[in-house]
C-alpha cells in the first residue's frame, strides 16, 4: 500500500516522537547478538528521518536511549555509545545535506565523553538547518526532566523572582528540555509494547498513541507513513464534544 500518497499534506503533524523498540528481539529471531539488532536499527533511523524529511514534519523526536537503559550489560551500553558517535559522524554531512538541524533532550553530560563531543560537534554543525529537527533523547527520563523543571521554578520563587500566581501550564514548558519544542501531536512505539517508558509524559498529554507490532529494525519511513495516515483519520477532541468540534 502507498501510504504516503493516502497523507493530507495539508494536515501533517508537525512533531512526532518515536520509541523505538525491539532490537534486541529482532536479532534474536536473527540468531545474532543483540548490537546487530541495534546496527539494524540506525538503518531504520535513517529511513524514517528521510520520510519525514518527505513529508514535511517540523520535528522528529527519537528515544535513542534512556536513563533506565544504563542498567543493560555494560558491553551492550559501550556497543551502542559507539554505535552513536559512529552514525552521528557518518551522517553528519547527509544531515546537512538535507537541511536537517539536530538537537537532543536529556542528561548529555552523563554520556562518554567521546559521545557528548560528537553530539555537541553535530548540533553546531546543523544549528542552522531550516528543514526537520531531529531531536534524540539520549540518557533522558521524562520524571527527571519535570523534577529538574520544578527545582528550577522553585529556586525562582524563593529567590523572589517569580511569584507563586505565575505558575502555570504555560509557563512550565518553558523549564522542560523541549521548551523550544511544539508538543507531539502522534506517539510511535513499535514492537508490540504499550508502555510510555518514561517519555515525554508532561508533553504527550494530548498526543494520539499508535503502537505497532514490528519491531524497529523492520520499521521503515512506511510505517511512519501509515501511521500519520492512521493519526489523520483520528478525531482530536481536546475534552469537547464531536458536535463543538464541527460547529
Ligand atoms: C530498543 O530496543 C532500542 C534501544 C534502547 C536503542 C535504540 C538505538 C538505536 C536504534 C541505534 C542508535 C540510534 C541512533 C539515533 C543513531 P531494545 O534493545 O530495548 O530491544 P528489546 O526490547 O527487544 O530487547
Amino acid at each position: 500500500m502507498d501510504y504516503k500518497s493516502l497523507i493530507n499534506t495539508s494536515e501533517v503533524p508537525s512533531h512526532v516522537a518515536i520509541i523505538m523498540d525491539g532490537n534486541g528481539r529482532w536479532a534474536k529471531k536473527h540468531n545474532k547478538p543483540r548490537i546487530f539488532g541495534h546496527k539494524n536499527g540506525v538503518l531504520s533511523v535513517r529511513s524514517v528521518v528521510e520520510g519525514a524529511g518527505e513529508i514535511g514534519l517540523k520535528y522528529l523526536t527519537l528515544y535513542a536511549f534512556s536513563t533506565e537503559n544504563w542498567k543493560r550489560p555494560k558491553i551492550e551500553i559501550a556497543a551502542l555509545m559507539q554505535l552513536l558517535v559512529v552514525t552521528i559522524s557518518n551522517e553528519v554531512t547527509a544531515l546537512n545535506k538535507n537541511g536537517v538541524r539536530l538537537l537532543t533532550i536529556g542528561d548529555l553530560k552523563s554520556l562518554p565523553g567521546n559521545c557528548e563531543r560528537e553530539l555537541r560537534k553535530a548540533m553546531d554543525k546543523t544549528k542552522n538547518n531550516k528543514g526537520l529537527t531531529l531531536v534524540l533523547a539520549l540518557s533522558y527520563s521524562s520524571k527527571s526532566e519535570i523534577i529538574n523543571a520544578v527545582k528550577k521554578i522553585a529556586t525562582e520563587v524563593s529567590e523572589n523572582k517569580l511569584s507563586i500566581e505565575g505558575i502555570n501550564d504555560q509557563m512550565f514548558n518553558n523549564y522542560l528540555d523541549t521548551s523550544d519544542i511544539d508538543d507531539p501531536e502522534l506517539l510511535i512505539r513499535t514492537s508490540g509494547e504499550c508502555r510510555l517508558s518514561n517519555f515525554l509524559l508532561w508533553q504527550i498529554a494530548y498526543s494520539e498513541l499508535y503502537f505497532t507490532d514490528k519491531f524497529w529494525p523492520d520499521f521503515t519511513k512506511d510505517d511512519l507513513f501509515k501511521a500519520v495516515v492512521s493519526y489523520q483519520k483520528r478525531e482530536r477532541r481536546f475534552g469537547m464534544t464531536s458536535e463543538q468540534l464541527s460547529s
